[in-house]
């Protein structure tokens, strides 16, 4: 089991000193760090540590929403609430906060071992991540690149508990994050684009908007103009460090073949061309696939998806395979 780094954050400096003495005794666990203050003041971590023990009452709905925006900022930090509350309702708004574990002040030392350990096992020394980037690219509007790449992320978070981040690559007409979110955006691509010098993954998290604990959303600028400036290599930056921090990167790069696109596209580990089974995404899927491949991106990594499969149509899968020479 690898040591990790813990922090124990209390308003109440008793608490803080008997928790962190408590911690201390365990054989073993890491470094124990005390913080004395409150998650709703908590200054910038410059460093974050692996598992952050938040002490508090967790009576005011504020510190609730302070667990929230926690885990969205630190997406790699294990949280735990130290607190007497154990009702239902309590327990499964932590959960929904991305809490891993509430230790009750009363636990025996026996306990808060077992559960330290538990936390432990949990926890992996901090090796960035390199997660998988996944690219859908609509053939044609409207043929569901983007309810694709937002549902998979949803999916991947909510089902299988992986940390995804979506990035909607429609400078122009980005709408990704209207089908999960009905939250507007703080902040977008474009302002982040232009804050490359300082991006870090903390920086990176601040400007995702938060879809679920493990789920984050970079959204395009909301005005057209705003776009204008973003260069490929300032994406290229984003891409690679969102690959560090999240298992799953999604991109909905839409219709664009830009230099931003192409860009995304080299970073991709995986691209998903979007069609349906008519004549004009048949055409146009075509189209795109043989594209892809003339400009050198290899085979295996392109997997056309058939959207809304119609039964009916007098395009069937077969046809699409044929034409497209992909499975
Ligand atoms: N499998 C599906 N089931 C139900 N609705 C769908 C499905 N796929 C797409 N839609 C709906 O169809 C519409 C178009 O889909 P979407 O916006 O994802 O297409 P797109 O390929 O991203 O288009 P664009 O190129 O304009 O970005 C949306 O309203 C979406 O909710
Ligand atoms: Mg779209």
């Amino acid at each position: 089991m690898h040591p990790a780094t813990i922090a124990v954050i209390s308003p109440l400096s008793n608490q803080l000193l008997d928790l962190g003495q408590r911690l201390k005794q365990i054989p073993n666990l890491g470094e124990v760090i005390t913080i004395h203050g409150d998650l709703q003041n908590l200054p910038e971590l410059q460093d974050p540590p692996d598992v952050v023990i938040a002490a508090d009452p967790f009576e005011e709905h504020r510190s609730m929403e302070a667990l929230a925006r926690f885990g969205i900022r630190y997406p790699r930090t294990l949280l735990v609430v130290y607190s007497r509350q154990n009702s239902a309702e309590f327990l499964m708004q932590a959960m929904r906060s991305g809490v891993r574990e509430v230790i009750s002040p009363e636990a025996s030392d026996a306990l808060l071992v077992e559960t330290m350990r538990r936390l432990q096992s949990q926890h992996h020394p901090s090796k960035d991540k390199e997660g998988t980037v996944m690219s859908f690219i609509s053939c044609k509007g409207g043929g569901g690149a983007t309810f694709l790449a937002t549902n998979l992320a949803y999916a991947l978070a909510a089902q299988h508990e992986q940390q995804v981040a979506v990035i909607d690559l429609n400078l122009q007409y980005g709408d990704a994050a209207l089908f999960v979110s009905d939250q507007k955006p703080s902040t977008h691509l474009g302002e982040l684009s232009q804050n490359t010098r300082h991006l870090d993954a903390s920086l990176l998290s601040a400007a995702m908007l938060p879809v679920l604990p493990n789920f984050g959303l970079l959204a395009s600028p909301e005005i057209p103009a705003l776009a204008t400036d973003i260069q490929a290599s300032q994406i290229g930056t984003i891409i690679r460090l969102a690959r560090s921090q999240y298992d799953f990167v999604i991109l909905d790069i839409g219709r664009g073949l830009d230099k931003v696109g192409l860009t995304a596209l080299e970073l991709s580990d995986q691209m998903y061309p979007v069609l349906q089974n008519t004549i004009p995404y048949l055409r146009d899927g075509k189209r795109l696939v043989d594209l892809l491949q003339t400009i050198g991106f290899a085979s295996e990594k392109i997997f056309p998806v058939v959207n809304r499969h119609d039964r009916e149509s007098e395009i069937t899968i077969q046809h699409l395979e044929k034409a497209l020479a992909k499975k």
